[in-house]
């Protein structure tokens, strides 16, 4: 969604700015801009255009605007369509601001303020943050406290950046339930500073190329910072202090390294991904530990999983995990619908968020809810100091490196591997899983890298089965058991970057109604690894095969049975029933991007989406 990036130090800051923004397009957006204080006097300038960010540096290129300090920010459109005076940063008298997430409030406080003479060019919610910046500084000169006053007028969730022509060197940001964190800069700081120079942003991967010293700022937070100083506040305004952090991405971690997309690349860094979960997990021979976890296995009744999207899934994946390791309920709750269902919630539940980015606004919602409600709560989370990770009690990472691509990868094979080490971890403790089993386990999750690696390798076989059904408008997922969530994973990856509707169901549900929409036009994709359902997935497949319908086999390995029913056939190396999800992902990720690749949609970025929902 949108993406807030803001600079102030000796460099001029447009080049900065637009070098931040181009790493933040990857969130999704429709315009961008940037705002420059003037070293000339007159008014802050700026520059907005709708489209992409190369139309900006084009305009900009045209239009220059010199000065060392700046904000620019990428709009993903709510309020007002996607236009040049919808864009940001919007301007009223010195203030120019620019704005994550929605002000609830805005027609309320844009009424009061036309009443008292402001101007409006633009239909967004922003638009009243600049108006009501510029009046509180009629009131008194001090640039932060009137943005605190002017934050505590505002209602909804948002981050805010600022800039003021009367004082060119400073930036005031607010953090209200969306993310923003302050980059600190300066020789022996920043990565590549001479000068001093500190930086704000609402994701890491913007700055991390200037500086991997971050401080995170609080919900109610606002800060303030030019070249050689930074302070942060609280929403009364009273000073707070926040710790500084060294972030452990590398800035190379999120560049393409030769890859056609960013999708691609993170399917290919699965092996490592996993790996690294598991390093960071303390695994032992025949248990997980968690070091710095403390869960009260005796008293948790019930786990309620919160999430959205493909963390859904992988949620899904978990409840059977965990119910069939460690027998104890799970129930799985889409975040968005939890809380507005007055959901059952009690002291001796787990309420368990998984969210990739942890800043799903549904799922820090649900979470908060569920911890309102008296549950104990737990994070499973792949960015470290996300807002999510503020709302739990306890957090456990995923290791999958910064995910660029809208469309998540390495965040889910991580996330599904951390479920197997949660489900072994709870299996120990309540002892229903064994020694022998929980090391047959582990083994196995030792083993995924490399399998992984063969799966990857067989890309090329991949691209050639989806060119054979490239004209494909529809296609079906199906899956038994632990392979149904996969197969609800398959279709919204091939959905949401190739735009082929796909639909996902439980195998046994093909007849219940989905068979009505097989023809011959129609590549129904099964997972049919062997295990507990094969043959009742094999007479699914008959099913298909009668009606015409195009098979896409994802099977097991030495599977000598399935070949003669499938026109397509994919292998997975054979491996524990709870370990296939995590491989039967790799091909249907290689499906969904080779179709989508080859019908030359924008795989990094799809319309419409945004790689962290931040609004609900
Ligand atoms: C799909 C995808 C989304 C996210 C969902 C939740 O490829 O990435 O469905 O899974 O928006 O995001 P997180 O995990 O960041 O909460």
């Amino acid at each position: 969604m949108c993406g807030i990036i803001g600079y102030t130090g000796a460099r001029s800051a447009v080049p900065l700015l637009l070098g931040g923004l181009r790493r933040l397009e990857y969130r999704g957006y429709d315009s961008a801009g940037v705002a420059v204080p003037s070293t000339t006097g007159g008014p802050v300038q700026l520059s907005r255009c709708q489209g992409k960010i190369a139309a900006l540096e084009a305009s900009l290129d045209k239009a220059p605007l010199a000065g060392p300090c700046g904000i620019g920010h990428t709009r993903w459109a709510t309020h007002g369509k996607p236009s040049e005076v919808n864009a940001h940063p919007h301007r009223a008298g010195d203030v120019a601001v620019v704005h994550n997430g929605i002000i609830e409030n805005h027609a309320e406080l844009r009424a009061r303020l036309q009443a008292a003479g402001s101007h409006f060019t633009s239909e967004t919610d922003t638009e009243v943050i600049a108006h009501l910046v510029a009046h509180e500084l009629t009131k008194d000169s001090d640039f932060l406290q009137a943005v605190v006053r002017a934050a505590a007028q505002l209602e909804g969730a948002w981050a805010i950046a600022a800039v003021n022509q009367k004082q060119p060197d400073t930036i005031v940001a607010a953090r209200h339930s969306a993310p923003l964190l302050l980059g600190l800069g300066g020789p022996g700081v920043g990565e590549d500073s001479t000068a001093a120079e500190n930086f704000v942003a609402s994701d890491v991967s913007a700055i991390l190329q200037h500086t991997r010293v971050v401080v995170d700022l609080e919900d109610g937070d606002l800060a303030r910072i030019t070249p050689n100083h930074y302070e942060v506040v609280d929403a009364h305004g009273k000073p707070v202090q926040r710790p500084r952090r060294r972030v452990e991405w590398s800035p190379a971690a999120a560049e393409k390294q030769g890859f056609r997309h960013y999708m691609l690349k993170e399917i290919h860094e699965q092996p490592r991904a996993i790996r690294e979960t598991m390093l960071g997990a303390g695994v032992g021979a025949d248990d997980v530990r968690f070091d710095g976890l403390s869960l009260d296995v005796s008293a948790c009744a019930r786990i309620v999983m919160l999430a959205c999207g493909t963390s859904f899934h992988a949620a899904l994946i978990g409840r059977s995990l965990i119910e069939g390791l460690a027998r104890i309920p799970v129930e799985v709750d889409i975040a968005s619908e939890f809380r507005y269902r007055d959901p059952i919630v009690r002291t001796t539940d787990l309420a368990l968020a998984i969210s990739q980015s942890g800043e799903t606004a549904d799922t820090i919602a649900a979470l908060k809810e569920a911890k309102q409600r008296g549950a104990q709560t737990l994070a499973i989370c792949n960015v470290l100091g996300a807002s999510l990770s503020r709302v739990a009690d306890q957090v456990l990472y995923t290791h999958a490196g910064p995910e660029i691509s809208v469309a998540s990868t390495k965040a889910f094979t991580t996330q599904l591997t951390m479920m197997v080490l949660l489900a072994i971890h709870l299996g120990r403790r309540t002892g229903h899983l064994t020694a022998e089993r929980a090391k047959a386990l582990v083994d196995g999750l030792q083993d995924l890298p490399a399998h992984i690696d063969n799966l990857l390798a067989a890309s090329a076989a991949i691209r050639i089965v989806a060119r054979r059904h490239q004209g494909a408008r529809d296609c079906l997922f199906l899956g038994r058991g632990l392979c149904y969530p996969v197969a609800l994973e398959g279709a919204l990856k091939l959905k949401e970057i190739s735009y082929i509707h796909a639909e996902g169901h439980a195998s046994g549900e093909m007849k219940h109604g989905p068979i009505a929409l097989v023809d011959g036009n129609m590549p129904v994709v099964v997972l049919a690894q062997r295990g507990p359902g094969y043959g009742k997935v094999l007479s699914n497949l008959e099913e298909v095969r009668a009606r015409g319908g195009k098979i896409i086999a994802v099977a097991t390995l030495g599977d000598h049975t399935i070949g003669d029913l499938a026109d397509d056939l994919i292998l997975v190396p054979d491996v524990a029933g709870e370990l296939q999800p995590i491989l039967a992902s790799i091909p249907l990720q290689l499906l969904a991007y080779h179709f989508a690749d080859l019908k030359g949609t924008d795989v990094d970025q799809p319309r419409n989406l945004a790689k962290s929902v931040t609004v609900e």
